[in-house]
C-alpha cells in the first residue's frame, strides 16, 4: 500500500485543534481509498520557544526535508513571543528553504454559507508569491531608540522569482477559465512593480490563450468585494497576496473557510499545507474554531500527493456538511461537532 510521510506542526492556539481535526479526516479518507498516511508530530511552537529559546531545533529544516508533505496549523502567541520572532523562526523559513514559491489560496462560497456580499457565485484562485518581494527580510535598524532612528525594509524582486510565479499563474489560468489578473502598483512603485508589469507583458506572448489584465492592488481589492465573479486567477506579490487573501477569506464567509497550499512546483522539497488563518488567541480556549479551512488544506495536500479521489471525497463531505447548515456561522458550532459531521458525511 502506498505510504506518505507527513510532518505535523500543529503550532499554537487554534492551530492545535484544527490540525487534529484535519488529521482525523485525512486518516479516514486514506483508509477508505487505500493508502497510508504516517504522521510525525513536532511540538514546534511559541511554547517550544519558551522552553528552548528556539521555534524549532537548529536542524529543523533538515528534519522536515525527508517528509512527503507538511501539515501546519498556525504559528503565533504574541502575548509571550513577538510575532516577528515566532514567524521568522518557523513558518517563513520553511516557505523559503523549501522553495515553496507558489502559495495557492482558493476563495469560493461553500453551499449553505452566506458570505457578506450579494454575490452568490464566485470562484477565485489567488496565487501569492511566497519567498521574496516584501517578505525578503532585507533591512535593518540603526540608532535604535534615538530621535534619528532609521528602519529600512527592502522589498526584493528577482527576475527569476517574478517570472516563475507569473508563469505559474498563467498555467493555473489555463487549467481554469483562462483569465489572469496580475496585481500591480506600478503607478506608485516605479521600480519593482514596473518590473513586474514588464515581465507580465513579456510572458503574455507565450500564453495567447489566456486573457491577462493588470490591476492596481487597491482597485483589485475593491473588485474582490464589488465584482468577485469577474475574477478567475489572481497572481500577486507576497504582501499584496497576503492582504488580498484575507479579503478573499472574508468574502467566502470568514477565515474559518480559507485554505492554503505552499507549493514547491519542482517537487525538490516538501510542500506545506495550512489554513490562511492564524492561531486566533481570542478564541483559542473556546473549542469553537472552524476546522473547515484546515480540512480543505488537507484536501489540497492529497491533491498534491496525487490522491485525487480522496481529495474529492473530503471536498464532497465538507460541502454536504455546510449544505446541511453545520459550520456555516462563525462561532456557533464547536470544532468537534463540525469535525464529527465531516467524518459522518464520509461514511
Ligand atoms: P487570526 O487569523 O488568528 O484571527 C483573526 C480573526 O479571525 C480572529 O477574530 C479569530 O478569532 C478569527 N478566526 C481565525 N481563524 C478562525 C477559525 N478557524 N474559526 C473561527 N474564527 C477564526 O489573525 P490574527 O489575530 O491577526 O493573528 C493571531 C496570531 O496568529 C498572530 O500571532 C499572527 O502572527 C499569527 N498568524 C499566523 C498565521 C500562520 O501561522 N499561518 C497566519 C495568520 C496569523
Ligand atoms: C499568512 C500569514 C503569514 C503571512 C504571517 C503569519 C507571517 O498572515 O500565511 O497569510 O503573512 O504570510
Ligand atoms: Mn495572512
Amino acid at each position: 500500500m502506498k505510504t506518505y510521510s507527513i510532518a505535523l506542526i500543529p503550532g499554537d492556539g487554534i492551530g492545535r485543534d484544527v490540525t487534529a481535526a484535519a488529521w482525523s479526516v485525512l486518516q479516514t479518507v486514506a483508509q477508505m481509498t487505500g493508502f497510508t498516511l504516517e504522521g510525525k508530530e513536532f511540538p514546534w511552537s511559541c511554547r517550544f520557544y519558551s522552553d528552548t529559546g528556539r521555534m524549532m531545533p537548529e536542524d529543523g529544516i533538515e528534519t522536515l526535508r525527508g517528509f512527503d508533505a507538511i501539515l501546519l496549523g498556525a504559528v503565533g502567541w504574541p502575548a509571550e513571543v513577538p510575532d516577528s520572532v515566532s514567524l521568522h523562526g518557523l513558518l517563513l523559513p520553511i516557505r523559503k528553504a523549501f522553495v515553496q514559491y507558489a502559495n495557492i489560496r482558493p476563495h469560493r462560497l461553500l453551499p449553505g454559507v452566506e458570505g457578506p456580499l450579494k454575490a452568490e457565485k464566485f470562484d477565485i484562485l489567488c496565487i501569492r508569491e511566497n519567498t521574496e518581494g516584501e517578505y525578503s527580510g532585507a533591512g535593518g535598524r540603526v540608532h535604535q531608540g534615538m530621535d534619528n532612528e532609521v528602519a529600512v525594509e527592502t522589498a526584493i524582486f528577482t527576475r527569476a522569482g517574478v517570472e516563475r510565479i507569473l508563469r505559474f499563474g498563467f498555467e493555473q489560468a489555463r487549467l481554469r477559465r483562462r483569465k489572469l489578473a496580475s496585481v500591480t502598483k506600478s503607478n506608485a512603485q516605479k521600480f519593482s512593480m514596473v518590473f513586474w508589469d514588464e515581465i507580465t507583458d513579456k510572458l503574455a506572448a507565450d500564453y495567447p490563450d489566456v486573457d491577462v489584465t493588470s490591476y492596481h492592488v487597491d482597485a483589485l481589492a475593491a473588485r474582490m468585494v464589488m465584482a468577485p465573479d469577474s475574477l478567475d486567477v489572481i497572481v500577486a506579490s507576497n504582501l499584496f497576496g497576503d492582504i488580498l487573501t484575507d479579503i478573499g477569506a472574508a468574502i467566502q464567509g470568514g477565515l474559518g473557510f480559507a485554505a492554503s497550499a505552499n507549493i514547491n512546483p519542482d517537487r525538490s522539497a516538501p510542500s506545506m499545507f495550512e489554513p490562511v488563518h492564524g492561531s486566533a488567541p481570542d478564541i483559542a480556549h473556546l473549542g469553537i474554531a472552524n476546522p473547515i479551512a484546515a480540512v480543505w488544506s488537507g484536501a489540497l495536500m492529497l491533491e498534491h500527493l496525487g490522491e485525487r479521489e480522496a481529495a474529492t471525497l473530503i471536498m464532497q463531505a465538507i460541502q454536504a456538511v455546510t449544505k446541511g447548515g453545520v459550520g456555516t456561522i462563525p462561532g456557533r458550532d464547536k470544532t468537534d461537532a463540525i469535525t464529527n459531521a465531516i467524518l459522518a458525511a464520509l461514511s
